[in-house]
């Protein structure tokens, strides 16, 4: 089966054409077609965090030209000679995104219907106004191409693709514990089975990524702050450097699998200013501290789910994954706690938001015949994917 994702959840514009087959109980095995991503990043930049209305235009005028790349590789972007005019209900459902309606009039006036069995969209989790782009963008080609649509929860998106390896997603042992963490979200998920999801933890205020995002803010670093936070911080390790002052570990002792973030942040804005102006050493030094007391909470309560669960497997997912201390941390802890949990986490390139893995969770649901209302299909940015338990 063939399947377009799109992926418009908050600052990256991408489009992913895949080919798969296969069962999660036997392996689901795919190829990449096409794969194309467009990051606002250096749009967002200089504002320090993403800005929901600028993000919507971003993703409104680069959706068309993503769609094309993506095809082109494909070897499925094919000139046609007899174009087929937008009718009114596509270009109703683009009637709020004027621009994207034109773009869309241009692309399907040059280029043949592609093959392909269906299109699969992020309706959330999100920035709403950058969700509800991609949808009616999606809307608009099934209705166009005349292919069914699939809905994709986009944190079942970044578990799928933790669970690759080498273009399968393999059968793992259950249960699965997913600690999902990124920009939005910090949140553990317990599987029993397959796309059967219970959220057993979370955080109370700052999802993780966000503190990332906001200490980044306070040293003077530029966003997603993230990266720029772990950089320092394994330099300071390299050279030795330290604080001499640690961070509250909020909620360590809670005796549930919660998180807490904000506090953390406020003790680091303190910590900050008693030291201004920053050196370069003390930027060093507080980003290790950070990095250090971010990894350990994760881990500490990941691996006490784990334990409470008797989870036999672990996925870490969304942005925030890409942090390779957190990751080696985890894995060493895993290791030194009778090293019987499998760990898995995504290809460094794929740990941050993709549209492969709108395509590959939108393939697990078209196969179960799991398609959506092109009518009726809605964004909603606080879309939920697990039950609480
Ligand atoms: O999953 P994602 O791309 O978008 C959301 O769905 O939120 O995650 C983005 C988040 C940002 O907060 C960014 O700072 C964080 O992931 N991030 C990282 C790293 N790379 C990205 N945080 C810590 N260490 C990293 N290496
Ligand atoms: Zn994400």
């Amino acid at each position: 089966m063939r399947i377009l994702g799109i992926e418009t959840s908050c600052d990256e514009t991408a489009v992913c054409l895949i080919e798969a087959e296969g069962s999660l109980d036997a392996g689901v095995r795919f190829s990449i077609l096409g794969n194309a991503l467009y990051s606002q990043i250096a749009v967002h930049a200089p504002y320090g965090g993403v800005f929901p209305n600028l993000a919507k235009r971003e993703h409104a005028k680069n959706l068309v030209p993503i769609l094309q790349e993506a095809l082109r590789e494909a070897g499925e972007l094919v000139e046609c000679s007899d174009p087929i005019p937008l009718s009114a209900e596509v270009r109703g459902t683009l009637a709020r995104e004027h621009e994207l309606g034109d773009a869309l009039q241009a692309f399907a006036a040059h280029y043949k219907v592609p093959q392909i069995d269906a299109i699969a969209v992020t309706h959330g989790p999100g920035l709403e106004p950058a969700l509800w782009v991609g949808v009616n963008f999606a809307k608009a080609l099934c209705t166009l191409w005349g292919v069914p649509l699939v809905a994709v929860n986009h944190m079942e998106g970044h578990i799928m693709l933790s669970a690759v390896h080498e273009n399968a997603i393999r059968p793992i042992h259950f249960p699965l514990l997913s600690l999902l963490i990124s920009g939005g979200h910090t949140e553990l998920v317990l599987s029993r089975q397959w796309m059967e999801y219970e959220l057993v933890g979370g955080t109370r205020d700052d999802a993780v990524g966000e503190a990332f995002d906001k200490v980044a803010r306070l040293l003077g670093l530029p966003y997603p702050g993230g990266p720029e936070i772990s950089r320092l911080a394994r330099e300071a390790r390299e050279r030795g450097i330290t604080l001499g002052e640690t961070l509250p570990r909020a909620m360590m002792h809670s005796g549930d699998f919660d998180f807490s973030f904000s506090g953390m942040k406020t003790a680091m804005r303190r910590m900050a200013e008693a030291r201004t102006p920053l050196s370069e050493e003390t930027r060093f030094a507080l980003s290790r501290e950070f990095e250090d007391a971010a990894a350990e909470i994760l881990v500490k309560k990941t691996l006490a789910a784990a334990d409470a669960y008797g989870a036999r497997t672990i996925i870490v997912g969304g942005g925030v994954s890409a942090n390779t201390y957190i990751r080696s941390s985890l894995h060493s802890a895993l290791k030194e706690n009778g090293d019987n949990i499998s760990l898995l986490v995504p290809a460094p390139s794929l740990a941050t938001d993709n549209a492969l893995m709108i395509a590959l969770a939108g393939y697990l649901h078209a196969a179960r015949g799991e398609y959506a209302d092109t009518k009726t299909l809605a964004a909603d940015g606080n879309l939920r994917l697990a039950k609480t338990a």
